[in-house]
This record gives C-alpha cells, sequence and structure tokens, in this order.
C-alpha cells in the first residue's frame, strides 16, 4: 500500500484557478467547497489532506494580487483543520507552521490539542519559512538567514517533541497524543533536519533516477541516526489533470492555461527565483544575474537550471513556470502507471497529490486513479485503522519515561 496525500490549496495550485468555470471564485474561504474536498479525500481513502500555508502574503504587487488567489484569501490551517475534524472520521489532517515566527511551547500545544480533537489524525508540516513578508510581519526587515532558521528549526522540534513526549505512557487517563511530522527541506541542512525528525518528507522531485537518488539518501541518513528507514516516508510532488482519454485531459488542461495572466506569471517566477522584480528587464530576453536567494535555494536552482538548459527568455521561462509543465496530463491508467513506476523502483513510498483547479482535478483523480491503484493493490478500498500513524504504518513515539527506562 502507498500513502497518498492531497495537498489542498483551493480554489486549486494554478494561479488562475480561482477563474475556473467549475470551480468557486472564492474557494480558499468557502467553508462549504473546502468541507466538500476533504469529504470527497476520505471517500477516496486518502491517507491525510495537506494545508501549505504562509504567515505573510507574497506578493507586493496590488494589480497582481487582485488576480490570484494565495495566502491573501485562505483560512488558517490549524483553526480550519479543526472544524474539519467535527465532520470527518478518518483522514489525517496535516498543517503547515513555522519554526522561525512561533515559540515552541505554542505549536506544542496547538497540535496536542488538535490530535486530541481529531482522535489521532493531527500532522505538522514544519516549516522555517520562505520570504521577507513573513518576515515583516514579525518586526524583522528581511527574513531569517538560512543557516540560522535551520538551526532554529533543530532545537524548536526537540523541545516540541520532548513536551509531546513528557507525560508517561498510562500516567493520565486522558493522554497527550503525538502528531505526525512533514518536513520539506531539500537543503542540506533540510535534509539533515527531515532525515532526523521527520516521518513524512515532501519532495519535489518528478523523475525516478532524482526521486531514488533522494529517497536512498534520506533512509541511510535516518539509518544513521538510529531510526528505522521503514518509518520515514518519502512522498514526491505529483500534480495531475486526469481524462477518460488522453485528448480529454489535455483539453482541461489547456482551457485551465488559457486563465493565467501573464504579469501573474512573471510576478511569480521572480518569487521562485528568491524575490526579484523582473519588471525592469526586457520580456523577450534572457534572465539577469541573480543574488542567491534566501528563500527556497533549491527551487532557486532548479529554476536557473532549466532557463540556462533550455535557453529561455524570462516571458518563456514564466509561461513554463506558471504552466507546470511537470503536471502529469493523462488518463487514470496512464496516471496509475507512473505511480506504479516509482513504487516500484523504490522511488517513492506514495504522493503527494497537487490539484491544478479544484474540485475538478480532486473528482477527476478520485473518479480515475484511485480505483486504478485499488485494483492493482496499491491503494486501500477501506480504512483499517483509525489514526494518521496508522493510516502511514508508523509506530506510535515513546514518552520519554519510557525511552529512560530503557537506557541502561
Ligand atoms: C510539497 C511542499 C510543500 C511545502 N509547503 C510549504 C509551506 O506550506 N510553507 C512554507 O513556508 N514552505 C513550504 N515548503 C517549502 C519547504 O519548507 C522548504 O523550504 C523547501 O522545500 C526548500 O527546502 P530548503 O529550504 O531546505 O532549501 C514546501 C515544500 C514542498 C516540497
Amino acid at each position: 500500500m502507498i500513502a497518498l496525500n492531497a495537498f489542498l490549496k483551493p480554489p486549486g495550485e494554478y494561479l488562475a484557478a480561482w477563474r475556473h468555470p467549475d470551480g468557486p471564485a472564492d474557494g480558499g474561504v468557502n467553508i462549504a467547497h473546502v468541507r466538500a474536498l476533504v469529504e470527497r479525500a476520505e471517500r477516496a481513502r486518502f491517507d491525510a489532506v495537506f494545508l501549505a500555508d504562509l504567515v505573510g502574503v507574497p506578493l507586493a504587487d496590488a494589480d497582481v494580487l487582485s488576480r490570484v488567489s494565495v495566502v491573501n484569501d485562505s483560512f488558517e490551517p490549524t483553526t480550519l483543520l479543526a472544524a474539519l475534524s467535527a465532520v470527518t472520521s478518518h483522514i489525517g489532517l496535516i498543517a503547515t507552521a513555522s519554526t522561525t515566527y512561533n515559540e515552541p511551547y505554542h505549536l506544542a500545544r496547538t497540535f496536542a490539542s488538535l490530535d486530541h480533537l481529531s482522535g489521532g489524525r493531527a500532522g505538522w508540516n514544519l516549516v522555517t519559512s520562505l520570504n521577507d513578508g513573513e518576515a515583516r510581519n514579525f518586526g524583522l526587515d528581511a527574513h531569517v538567514p538560512h543557516a540560522e532558521r535551520y538551526a532554529r528549526a533543530e532545537e524548536f522540534v526537540d523541545v516540541v517533541r520532548g513536551l509531546w513526549a513528557g507525560v508517561d505512557d498510562g500516567a493520565l487517563t486522558r493522554h497527550q497524543g503525538h502528531p505526525v511530522i512533514v518536513q520539506a527541506g531539500a537543503s542540506e541542512a533540510g535534509k539533515a533536519l527531515a532525515s532526523r525528525v521527520a516521518d513524512v518528507i515532501f519532495t519535489h522531485h518528478g523523475e525516478v533516477a532524482a526521486a531514488q537518488g533522494f529517497r536512498a539518501e534520506i533512509r541511510e541518513r535516518a539509518r544513521a541516526h538510529g531510526r528505522d528507514p521503514d518509518h520515514v516516508k518519502v512522498l514526491p510532488a505529483l500534480s495531475t489533470i486526469t481524462g477518460r482519454t488522453r485528448a480529454e485531459a489535455e483539453d482541461k488542461a489547456a482551457r485551465m492555461r488559457e486563465l493565467l495572466h501573464p504579469r501573474v506569471a512573471l510576478e511569480d517566477l521572480g518569487y521562485w527565483l528568491g524575490g526579484v522584480d523582473l519588471t525592469p528587464y526586457p520580456l523577450d530576453g534572457p534572465l539577469p544575474d541573480l543574488p542567491l536567494s534566501n528563500q527556497s535555494r533549491s527551487t532557486q536552482a532548479r529554476v536557473l537550471d532549466r532557463a540556462r538548459a533550455e535557453g529561455l527568455t524570462i516571458r518563456q521561462l514564466a509561461r513554463q513556470v506558471a504552466d507546470d509543465d511537470r503536471t502529469l496530463v493523462g488518463t487514470g491508467t496512464e496516471i496509475a502507471d507512473h505511480i506504479e513506476e516509482f513504487v516500484r523502483a523504490g522511488a517513492a513510498d506514495g504522493f503527494n497529490v497537487i490539484f491544478p483547479y479544484l474540485p475538478g482535478t480532486l473528482e477527476d483523480f478520485a473518479d480515475l486513479v484511485v480505483p486504478e491503484l485499488q485494483r492493482r493493490g496499491l491503494h486501500r478500498t477501506e480504512y483499517t485503522g483509525r489514526t494518521l500513524r496508522e493510516h502511514l504504518g508508523l509506530p506510535r513515539p515513546r514518552s520519554g519515561y519510557a525511552t529512560a527506562r530503557e537506557t541502561p
């Protein structure tokens, strides 16, 4: 069985998804819409839904901001998941929270509370945050440097885990839970943290060989930390547009891509390159030389590599990045083949499924891909457990007291 996580970003991951005629324009703050999505994911027996988050609005340009749906119109994840826990019964509920702009006690309490509320279904996606807009919301002029925020994250997560493990098993009838920890670091510091503490690791690797290498490295590092590598689930991102035929899927992708405004694509490219204003440069010329990003270095490197390798102009690169040509467009069988290939090659323990527009691409995945995966014995037809740890096949961590008793 593979792990399937639904990356829910209503109204969809595509920057112009809110304009899609089959979904609500206010999807990000439409609780009926979000509820229906999570219920659909639960009927498809996903392990979990996941909510990304930034603690600030990543875009400064008011014209661009009026044309996209990002953090400017979405719910705060932990409160949203608390509401959704009351209308679902099995699906895991993973929220993003920053170690740079919180204190450990707050997060330990919030996630333990969500875990209790949901009967053991909570997960925490540990991030160190990404951009200067977030820093400014906390009284800083610029985002904390990469190395410094990872050093804080290492200590932060130990304090959180210490708090969760601070009550002996059976000491209280109302025992605290232990949420699942998710991490997506791709830099050296990110991988070091993820392999030490994460139960689930999100990655961007779309090619089998690269994903295989990444997973092997993570498993080796986890083993070096004395962990069982099978208790670290590596989930590459998989964005899909599914149709009953290849032509139908391609038509859906083309119709979605017509919705994008070019100004939005340019701003988005500048964001991924580390928060650069690209408007002064000729659109039909190459990218200028850029400083090393203090946001996501791995993303910046990936975009720069692509521009150089293919000799792209700014306009071409912006369009390609926004259109995300790593989105798999095809039939349920083709997408199931891709999933199976990764799993059989040891390149993935499952997938973090990204939905370009909602509810359409989730419904298509649930109707066309999930039954095919079930037929192949790769995905459950019914939940066999109740907690997110049970879905993922992860043991419950021992209390600090239990560990101390066993240590000679
Ligand atoms: C699937 C996925 C989801 C992510 N979600 C968030 C998020 O919600 N908030 C955030 O600040 N960063 C998010 N990130 C960024 C990571 O936390 C991390 O910064 C990024 O993968 C780059 O790693 P690095 O900082 O080690 O270079 C996500 C990354 C991936 C691959």
